[in-house]
């Protein structure tokens, strides 16, 4: 695996009205990744990403894409870049095949030749409806228009705003389903944000956390998955009596109590005598569930802060 860095923000910063909304932000995004960045609504991700395609200045730092430095040389950083803030914009009224059209000759200041659309529209599975008004189109149906439009210029690095941000279920598959055929099949970088875990959790092999414009943590998707592997959910009854045994284990900290059981840390060779324990003083335990998902160490993560 190459791990050359496609994009590279250093001590980025950004304020309005004298307040930071983006705070010395260091994120690297490797060729071949899909980066997920995350962080909760007002955490900076729009911001920050407007920074990295140029549409606003930073206050502090620098952005760096395929090695150049956007502020000397934003025509070349920008060159293979692709991207989407917020919610892609269409002329309603205009068929998608039209709307690429007008997108191609404003990003390639060149109308793009027909096949090309076509296939970016086959891409994004958007074949069959290429003659339809945008109007017309539901919204994740525009979500896949836009990253059809992003793809026009073969880019090598592909930004993405909340790209499955009030879909429904159906919808975000398929973005997703997009997302890793584009990283995967076509060899595109992605970097997507988005406010919810596990939809990183589940397209994303890199990730960084923001939260109020400060990097939280940032690392493979895999890794910071493990470093939450030693936290189980203890479903006990009666869970009075079984929390006042598992303070006093010394091999299990309990982090806290929650509907579905007790959240106790505890090395995996421990779990059976932790078990064994809690039989023998006359609990019945329902389930020990390894807590895989990033939920709590997002909801813990971004609490500290
Ligand atoms: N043009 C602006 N003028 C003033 N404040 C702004 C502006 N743009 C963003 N902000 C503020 O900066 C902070 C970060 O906003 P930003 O849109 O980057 O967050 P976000 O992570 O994209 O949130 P969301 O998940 O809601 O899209 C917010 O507090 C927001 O109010
Ligand atoms: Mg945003």
């Amino acid at each position: 695996m190459s791990s050359e860095i496609v994009l590279r923000t250093i001590g980025l910063g950004k304020s309005y009205r004298g307040r930071r909304v983006v705070q010395d932000l260091n994120l690297e995004v490797r060729r071949g990744d899909v980066f997920g960045f995350l962080g909760p609504n007002g955490a900076g991700k729009s911001t920050t990403i407007r920074m990295i395609l140029s549409l606003i200045t930073p206050l502090t730092g620098s952005v760096e894409i395929f090695g150049q430095d956007l502020h000397r040389n934003r025509e070349r950083a920008l060159a293979s870049v692709a991207g989407i803030v917020e919610k892609p914009d269409f002329y309603l009224y205009l068929s998608a095949v039209r709307n690429m059209q007008i997108a191609g000759s404003l990003t390639l200041r060149r109308t793009p030749k027909k096949e090309k659309i076509d296939v970016c529209l086959g891409l994004v599975g958007l074949s069959d409806r290429a003659g339809d008004r945008v109007k017309t189109y539901s919204h994740g149906m525009k979500q896949r228009l836009g990253i059809a439009q992003a793809l026009l210029c073969d880019p090598e690095l592909i930004i993405l705003d909340e790209p499955t941000n009030g879909l429904d279920p159906q919808g975000m598959k398929e973005v997703r389903e997009l997302v890793h055929h584009l990283a995967t099949e076509k060899g595109i970088t992605v970097f997507l944000s988005s406010h919810l875990l596990n939809e990183v959790e589940q397209v994303a092999t890199r990730m960084a956390i923001i939260n109020k414009g400060n990097l939280i943590v940032q690392g493979s998707v895999d890794e910071l998955l493990r470093s939450n592997a030693n936290t189980v959910v203890v479903n006990v009854t009666p869970q009075k009596k079984a929390l006042l045994l598992l303070q006093k284990m010394r091999s299990a900290s309990v982090v806290e109590t929650a509907e579905q059981g007790i959240r106790v840390e505890i090395d995996q060779k421990r779990i059976p005598a932790m078990v064994a324990a809690l039989v023998e003083s006359g609990c019945q335990v329902h389930a020990v569930i390894p807590e895989k998902s990033l939920e709590r160490y997002f909801l813990s993560m971004t609490e500290q802060s």
